[in-house]
């Protein structure tokens, strides 16, 4: 994702072992998956040269006729799907591979986000639920699926008219499209965090189909968007730039978060840090967030872990999906941190999902588990993009829209005083225990 130009001079060359390619495809892998690849190209004798490799990843000239081969032994050894990313250019793949500047994950925002969490209002988020999933479906190709994307357009312009808050769509080529929440950076506008969900939904039937997807994934878009209305509503101004992004076309192959990491790519956009919030409000697990930890980032995982301690009551553990389930994948395969927390673990899923009977009865037609995820995400926004409030300037807003119906906002802040009492006094036997799990 962030280009250099001093890429070429600090990549390792290790080989061009093999006589030149004339057209290559140019791939980026796993390193640990490096001898995979040679193994794949020696048994057709095939000419593959090195371009670069470091401790994580290996940019490979290959010939273009191994790629179907090299897929599958990619599934078969390593029980990846894909597992590599094809690039336009040389010069695009090594982008990728190269070296990073190590992302500051301090924890120094605690006023801040003290501040906002007790916004969070469950009863907002069930309410967005409602209203997502009351449509037959949210088909990337269906005419409701298309007219959801204007409506959140439009429901997230209407948060606030501040000048460095825009919202725009994103279009990918087919009829919904995503929808993009920005609040540019006061000091690091470059540095760009993503907040994300699916706006689709899928079941049998397609475009005909009724797929409320009250589950999978109206609960993440609502989460995302509450995270979005409190930040607003507390006139928080971050240092990086923010962006919520409502991804199209997720259930069809993660269509459109690729279609934007492609585009982000292109531009050079600088994302440090992806958080997925796919399916947020069926508790059906013994603890309450289990952070995914395939196709994700270990030091982004250890942050949200220490960020669920600080600042929630929520208990975690760690599971994995197998597979590249959600959005949060292709920001990995793009070398961007990406993180996923997730609503179950895999064996305790919604089985409900993808039909017509995921609607909001299966979480008894509350929201208080999504509204843990809202205080992750708000959290995840204000110690990663770093900030503050505009003081004045909250005094004299308007209260957010969805707080009308006069309940009162759930307040994290009070258990989680004594969270934190209790956790100054254990606090270095959690953060060795947080680096164990997850190594
Ligand atoms: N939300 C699901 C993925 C999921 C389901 C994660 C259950 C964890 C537990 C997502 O929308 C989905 O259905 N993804 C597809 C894969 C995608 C590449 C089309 C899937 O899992 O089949
Ligand atoms: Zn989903």
């Amino acid at each position: 994702m962030r280009s250099s130009p001093l890429v070429a001079s600090i990549v390792t060359v290790l080989a061009a072992s093999s006589p030149a390619i004339a057209e290559p495809a140019y791939i980026s892998v796993g390193a640990d998956a490096l001898p995979t690849v040679r193994d794949v190209a020696s048994a057709d004798h095939a000419a593959l040269s090195i371009e670069s490799s470091n401790d994580e990843v290996a940019v490979v000239a290959i010939d273009p006729s191994e790629l179907d081969r090299l897929s599958e032994a990619m599934h078969g050894r390593h029980d990846r799907c894909g597992g590599f990313i094809l690039h336009d250019s040389l010069a695009d793949a090594l982008a990728v591979a190269a070296p990073k500047p190590p992302i500051d994950y301090t924890i120094d925002r605690g006023e801040v986000v003290r501040a906002v969490l007790p916004a969070i209002d469950d009863s907002a988020i069930l309410a967005t639920i409602r209203e997502l999933s009351s449509r037959k479906n949210r088909y990337y190709r269906s005419e409701s699926g298309a007219a959801v994307s204007l409506w959140l357009r439009d429901r997230w312009r209407g948060f606030t008219d501040r000048a460095d808050v825009g919202v725009e769509l994103f279009d990918q080529g087919y009829p919904q499209k995503s929808v993009i929440l920005t609040i540019r950076g006061t000091t690091k506008p470059d540095e760009i965090v993503v907040i994300g969900g699916h706006l689709d939904s899928i079941a049998l039937g397609g475009t005909a189909s009724d797929a409320p997807g009250a589950d999978d994934d109206a609960s993440g878009i609502a989460t995302l968007d509450h995270v979005a209305q409190v930040l607003l509503a507390a006139q928080f101004r971050p240092e990086r730039t923010i962006q919520l992004i409502a991804y199209a076309a997720e259930e069809v192959g993660l269509r459109g978060s690729q279609a934007i990491v492609r585009d982000y790519r292109r531009r050079g956009v600088n994302v440090i840090g992806a958080l997925q919030l796919d399916m947020t409000n069926y508790q059906g697990s013994d603890r309450d967030i289990w952070l995914i930890d395939d196709f994700t980032s270990a030091a982004q995982n250890r942050f949200v872990a220490a960020l669920i301690e600080r600042y929630t009551t929520a208990t975690w553990g760690v599971d994995r999906c197998g597979y590249a389930c959600s959005d949060h994948a292709s920001w990995h395969r793009a070398g961007v941190p990406a993180s996923m927390p997730h609503e179950t673990r895999s064996r305790d899923r919604n089985k409900h999902i993808h039909t017509a009977r995921d609607t909001l009865e299966i979480s008894n037609n509350n929201a208080a588990h999504a509204a843990k995820f809202a205080r992750l995400g708000a959290a995840y926004a204000i110690e990663l993009a770093k900030g503050s409030l505009d003081a004045g300037a909250a005094a004299s807003s308007e209260p957010a829209p969805t707080c009308r119906d006069g309940a009162a906002p759930s307040d994290a802040a009070g258990g989680g005083k004594l969270f934190a009492a209790l956790l100054a006094v254990a606090g270095l036997g959690t953060l060795l225990s947080l680096g164990r799990r997850f190594g």
